[in-house]
């Protein structure tokens, strides 16, 4: 029996169950998911003894998971742990299984009980990144991290986070700072999804000053803000009022007109889309726009409806890869500063 752990939104373990487990079958490989609602993470237990730690390792990969902001193959649950002393315990199963590790995270889900574990988190994750450099279980060139995941005080998920595929943030979530210049807090969405959706080599090739974009649903300026502090130049298309500061920086072009109509007069670099409508409905508006070309590369925010969560962003997003066939590249993400929505990227490759 071999676990993966996969840290999500609380409300959305349902569909991050539905998509291990689909992201599973896929690989040949066949388990089960508890999930308790609104608990912030979700659990995947292989049937077959023969998962090894390579099957094991093409599951626990959150870049290819929606819903997943984290996913660790995990080798020891340990629960009723005494709390006078967790370390004792916890080192001897390290020691035991002598692996080293580069640093060691301990974390809590993203609910309010999580959030009141905060306080020990910190001053535990001292304690055991101590004793292990003691016991020698600490190497800044290991491969691997240690996350120690407690869901409550006293159990503990031991997991092991591959470098190359884990997220490299604590919980999963990039801390952003809210700029104070940024006319909207949406701003943060865009920003932490050129963080999250391409690498940093994609960054630098295809955001670059001077490139032309185009920001449909602007008001009041949020991801427009973005663009500009990259030195793009945008059309904002939105009949709401766009923020004066940002107007200033002569970069922005404002359009009142509906942005389900408007077109480029010539291909741009980039659309951006965080329009409150129908999911399916920004969808074909996107597939329309990368398959005639008007654009190169596009972000934008699908707001998911009440149920059928997770088949309706499926049925999105194939709207998109069949537009563009064979060479779509589609990813998506359930951001941290997504609610009700998910962010996707996508270009024809
Ligand atoms: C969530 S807000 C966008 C916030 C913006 N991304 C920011 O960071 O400040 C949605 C915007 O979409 C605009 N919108 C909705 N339907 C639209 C349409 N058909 N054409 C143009 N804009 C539209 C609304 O006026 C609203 O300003």
């Amino acid at each position: 029996m071999s676990r993966i752990v996969l840290y999500c939104r609380s409300g959305f373990e349902g569909e991050c169950a539905q998509e291990i487990s689909a992201h599973a079958a896929g690989f040949g490989i066949f388990g089960h998911v508890r999930a308790l609602a609104d608990s912030g993470f979700v659990e995947y237990v292989t049937t077959s003894n023969q998962t090894d730690e390579q099957g094991l390792a093409r599951l626990a990969q959150p870049r290819a998971l929606i819903f997943a902001r984290q996913a660790l193959p995990c080798f020891a649950l340990m629960d009723q742990l005494p709390v006078h002393d967790r370390i004792t315990p916890i080192l001897g199963v390290l020691r035991e299984r002598r692996a080293r590790y580069s640093e060691v995270l301990i974390e809590a889900p993203d609910t309010n009980d999580g959030k009141a574990l905060a306080p020990f988190c910190r001053s535990f994750g001292s304690a055991l990144a101590g004793a292990m450099k003691k016991a020698r279980l600490i190497d800044p060139a290991a491969a691997r991290r240690l996350h120690a995941f407690f869901p409550q005080g006293d159990k503990v998920y031991l997991c092991s986070g591959d470098l190359a595929h884990s997220s490299p943030w604590p919980q999963g979530i990039p801390r952003l700072k809210f700029p104070r210049e940024a006319p909207s807090r949406s701003t943060l969405k865009l920003d932490e999804a050129f963080l999250v959706l391409l690498d940093e080599g994609e960054r630098e090739r295809w955001l670059k000053p001077g490139m032309n974009a185009v920001d449909l649903g602007a008001a009041p300026g949020g991801w427009t803000w973005q663009l500009v502090r990259r030195s793009l130049r945008v059309a904002a298309i939105d009949n709401g009022p766009m923020d004066v500061a940002l107007m200033d920086s002569g970069l922005v072009t404002h359009i009142r007109a509906d942005g389900f109509r408007w077109r480029p007069p010539r291909p741009v670099d980039w659309l951006v889309c965080d329009m409150v409508e129908q999911p399916r409905r920004v969808a074909a508006l996107i597939a329309q726009w990368l398959g005639e070309g008007l654009c190169r590369h596009a972000i934008f925010n699908l707001k998911l409806p009440m149920k059928k969560r997770y088949d309706e962003t499926h049925l999105c997003l194939d709207l998109i890869r069949d537009a563009l066939g064979t060479r779509a590249d589609v990813r998506a993400k359930q951001l941290y500063h997504d609610r009700e929505e998910i962010t996707a990227f996508a270009r024809r490759a």
